[in-house]
């Protein structure tokens, strides 16, 4: 606890805002309960909403200001961007419990400074050693949402502890403990935290709060008599402290064996799981190569499957290379059309292709190669969209997946950086929470394929690759990425957003490299997003109703719909200064830096 308070009053000394230096001691007595300020998070964050915000040495970016600020504190205190990133993570899973947690899993890419090194840490769930194929199939053999996505089989194995641990022994700066990068989150859980109006209004949403109410324990969490936490108020989530105190104390043990185990196994099971304890005990989070390309003088370093993000953000940007960008511009119908055909043809490989490398070979280097991509980029016609039937005849369908996942950014005075993105699947994971525990749980597992060729909750269509086996890896889109100028970070950069997380992320790129926009215009454009199937680009307001013409006179069927992810990025000018940019997109996000 000590360690805690001389980690927030470091948050209390000072942070640059878009060139101003703002004392943010409201975070510090918001944290600590001494005085609650409404809406703080988001006055602040509004003040950096379309700059970016700048700094000497060290920037974090993250969809959460007290999280975002934990990070930085533990950085102003000698620890590295590792560190950083596991305190903003632990907190995250305090603060922003939709897609913030511990019993969900994730990626997170590292580039080590003083060695040039990048590493990839795979920490996604996997299904229980007692998973079978066929396990979200009905008696009548038709795929059952209601069994990959809402009942205690949806939960795969969490792995954020694990992934989070890992990293920090492995890659932290060895002046903190995993329990002192812990204590700011265990303050915040203990003691309690604001509620910012994006939290009130996502626990008061209809939807969310039906779900979360239908289970005892995330009612405890979240809701007195029915009643979501007003704006301003505090959020005290003692078991989440408790399971937090047991990590502190016994390491990732603390999570995967003891107590909060077994809360785990009998709320899964109790919802129609299978899990036991060995799933806990044995899981192992894994450190993989990351995917790499080169764009346009540009490395692009990206998260190897299990993730498709990598492999198709590599794959769509070695389509698009030679472009002529200029001409094009920043969305132009020329330049949507062009990533619309290169996404298509990417999203009906991932459809076929990707699934977890542990199982089934994935073909990682000919999905990367610059002449396949050729051959792709010779077949798109610039002048008509090609229909989706025609991309390929073998055609698998592509599942669903929620949009609510969590990424954030970081880097540290020595360039190492961190790009995280990880995630419940659904908002507020699968809707129940380990009894007693305070964790709530993942439904990751609808991820899979649950019957090869049908749809998941994005609308994703999975082929064999992506099957339901016990201990796998379902498939995911999270996208966290590092793109290098000359062996140095350049952007550090990553979304939520489902099947959009690897357009977005595309899109990201290419405005803060070939568009030549600074990191907050590059964040702010508009976006697009086409996945092969269903055969439509989705786009959203902001596109001229002259671009949206010209795609339907190309054949395109274009269609409006909600604002698609919420990237936290970093982005290096040539002498070093650090440029942060949360997404615009959703309120309570925060850059800040020293
Ligand atoms: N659950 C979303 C993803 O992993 O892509």
């Amino acid at each position: 606890m000590r360690k805690s308070l001389k980690l927030f009053r470091a948050i209390g000394r000072r942070a640059v805002f878009n060139n101003r230096i703002i004392v943010i001691l409201l975070f510090v007595v918001g944290a600590f309960g001494l005085a609650a300020s409404p809406g703080a998070a988001q006055i602040l964050a509004e003040g950096q909403r379309f700059s970016p915000v700048e700094a000497d040495r060290l920037m974090v970016v993250s969809e959460e200001a007290q999280a975002t600020l934990a990070g930085l504190a533990v950085m102003r205190e000698g620890g590295n961007a590792v560190d950083a990133a596991v305190a903003t993570a632990f907190t995250l899973a305090v603060t922003l419990p939709r897609a913030g947690n511990i019993g969900g899993g994730g990626f997170m890419v590292i580039h080590l400074a003083q060695t040039g090194e990048a590493v990839a840490i795979d920490y996604r769930e996997r299904a229980t050693d007692a998973a079978e194929r066929d396990m979200f199939l009905d008696e009548d053999g038709e795929a059952s949402p209601e069994k990959s996505r809402f009942s205690g089989l949806a939960v795969g194995v969490p792995g954020t502890v694990a992934g989070l641990a890992l990293a920090h022994e492995r890659y932290g700066s060895g002046k903190f403990s995993l329990a002192e990068l812990i204590a700011p989150a265990l303050a915040l859980a203990r003691d309690g935290f604001t509620v910012t109006p994006e939290l009130a209004e996502t626990l008061g949403n209809e939807r969310v709060r039906e779900r979360l109410m239908a289970d005892p324990e995330a009612r405890h969490m979240f809701y007195r008599d029915g009643a979501p936490p007003a704006v301003g108020t505090r959020l005290t989530l003692p078991h989440l402290a408790n399971t937090l105190e047991a990590i502190a104390e016994n390491g990732p043990a603390g999570f995967y064996r003891g107590p909060v185990a077994e809360a785990i196994v009998a709320t899964v099971n109790a919802r129609g799981g299978r899990m036991d304890l060995a799933d806990l005990a044995d899981y192992e989070a894994v450190v993989r190569e990351p995917v790499r390309g080169t764009f346009e003088g540009y490395e692009i370093v990206s998260m190897p499957p299990p993730s498709s993000g990598g492999v198709h953000l590599v794959q769509m940007l070695n389509i698009l290379e030679g472009a002529p960008f200029a001409e094009y511009g920043l969305n132009s119908a020329d330049m949507v059309h062009l990533m619309a055909e290169a996404a298509r043809r990417a999203y009906a490989d991932r459809a076929v292709y990707l699934g977890d490398p542990d199982f089934v070979d994935v073909p990682v280097a000919a999905l990367t190669d610059k002449a396949y991509a050729g051959t792709l980029r010779s077949e798109i016609d610039m002048a008509a969209a090609t229909p989706s039937t025609e991309v390929r005849a073998d055609q698998a369908k592509l599942p669903y997946e929620s949009d609510q996942t969590t990424h954030f950014s970081v880097i540290d005075a020595a360039g190492n950086a961190v790009s995280n993105t990880y995630t419940l699947n659904f908002s507020f994971g699968v809707g129940f929470a380990a009894e007693g525990a305070g964790v709530l749980l993942n439904n990751e597992l609808d991820d899979f394929s649950a019957k090869p060729g049908v749809p998941n909750a994005y609308g994703l269509v999975g082929g064999e690759a992506n099957a339901v086996a016990p201990r796998k890896r379902p498939l995911s889109s999270m996208t966290p990425t590092i793109v290098l100028r000359d062996g140095k970070p350049y952007l550090v950069t990553g979304t939520p957003g489902g099947s959009r997380i690897i357009t977005t992320t595309l899109q990201v790129i290419l405005n803060a490299t070939v568009h030549e926009r600074d990191i907050m215009t590059a964040t702010a454009a508009p976006r697009m997003h086409h996945q092969w199937l269903p055969d439509y680009i989705r786009i959203e307001e902001g596109f001229s109703p002259d671009t949206i013409r010209l795609l339907k006179e190309k054949g395109h069927d274009v269609r409006i719909q909600n604002a698609m992810g919420a990237t936290q990025s970093i982005m290096v000018g040539p002498d070093g200064t650090r440029y942060g940019a949360s997404d615009p997109r959703r309120p309570d996000g925060l850059a800040a830096g020293d």
